[in-house]
């Protein structure tokens, strides 16, 4: 793994797109793997400024998210779709039918089916994004999840609905149950850019560069992984936060 640090997550959101907007520019026809959530917000941020004053185009490019929550319609804010069109999609030249989120609004097992079949046709991923869950989870795949596993349904755990309930009322609106890419199809990617910010990260951070490979902590998967790059702003490592 090649591990970057940052003074600051704006450092980090900075450079982490113009990797990213340097891969589409080298293969206009890129795959990209994206992530919800905090950590890419800043990234997604300067891919849109990039586009606006360079003119990096997305025309060709198609996307693949992580994940979506079950029941959740696109028109409800705290879906992924949502989220996607607000922080990058409405704001670049994208083609709507090339990218790709799971239907929270179908019948979740045959949507999973569904979704390998997409990655399937249209992958693999060539640059996968990633966030690290404070307890070690990459897209909704909790601990405990195989590493064989491809896209299925969980149950989200206490911790991430408590996270995740920020951008809610409160945690009792937060789903249960989500639509998640599994850890196999997201290793099959063939690069990974994993983004970690923050001091609420930092022991799971220390985990992944110090810990075991083990499915009780999903992202040390990443380790076997030949092509992983991570940013880590100084939050995240910071011993004295
Ligand atoms: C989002 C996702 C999650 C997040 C993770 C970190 O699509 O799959 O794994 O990347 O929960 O979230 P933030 O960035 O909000 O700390």
């Amino acid at each position: 793994m090649d591990i970057i640090t940052t003074p600051s997550y704006e450092a980090l959101s900075k450079e982490a797109a113009s990797y990213v907007s340097r891969k589409v520019q080298e293969n206009p026809h890129i795959v990209l793997g994206l992530a919800t959530g905090s950590t890419p917000t800043g990234m997604y941020e300067q891919l849109i400024k990039n586009h606006i004053t360079l003119g990096t185009s997305y025309r060709n490019v198609t996307t693949f998210n992580l994940d979506e929550y079950v029941g959740m319609s696109k028109k409800n804010h705290n879906s992924y779709y949502a989220f996607m069109e607000k922080h990058l999609f409405q704001h670049i030249d994208i083609q709507n039918e090339f990218t790709f989120i799971p239907d929270g609004m179908s019948d979740p097992q045959k949507e999973c089916g569904l979704y390998e079949e997409k990655l399937r046709k249209h992958g693999p991923i060539d640059l996968q994004i990633l966030g690290l869950g404070a307890n070690g989870h990459i897209g909704f795949n909790e601990p405990g999840t195989p590493f064989c596993s491809r896209t299925h349904v969980v149950e989200l755990t206490d911790s991430t609905r408590k996270a995740n309930s920020r951008f809610f009322k409160g945690i009792e609106d937060v789903p249960t149950h989500a639509i998640t890419m599994g850890i196999d199809s997201i290793v099959n990617a063939k690069e990974i850019l994993l983004l970690v910010s923050g001091a609420i990260k930092k022991e799971a951070f220390e985990k992944l560069l110090y810990g075991d490979i083990s499915e009780d902590f999903p992202a040390s998967i990443l380790k076997k992984h030949p092509c992983v790059k991570i940013l880590a702003d100084q939050s995240a490592l910071d011993t004295s936060s």
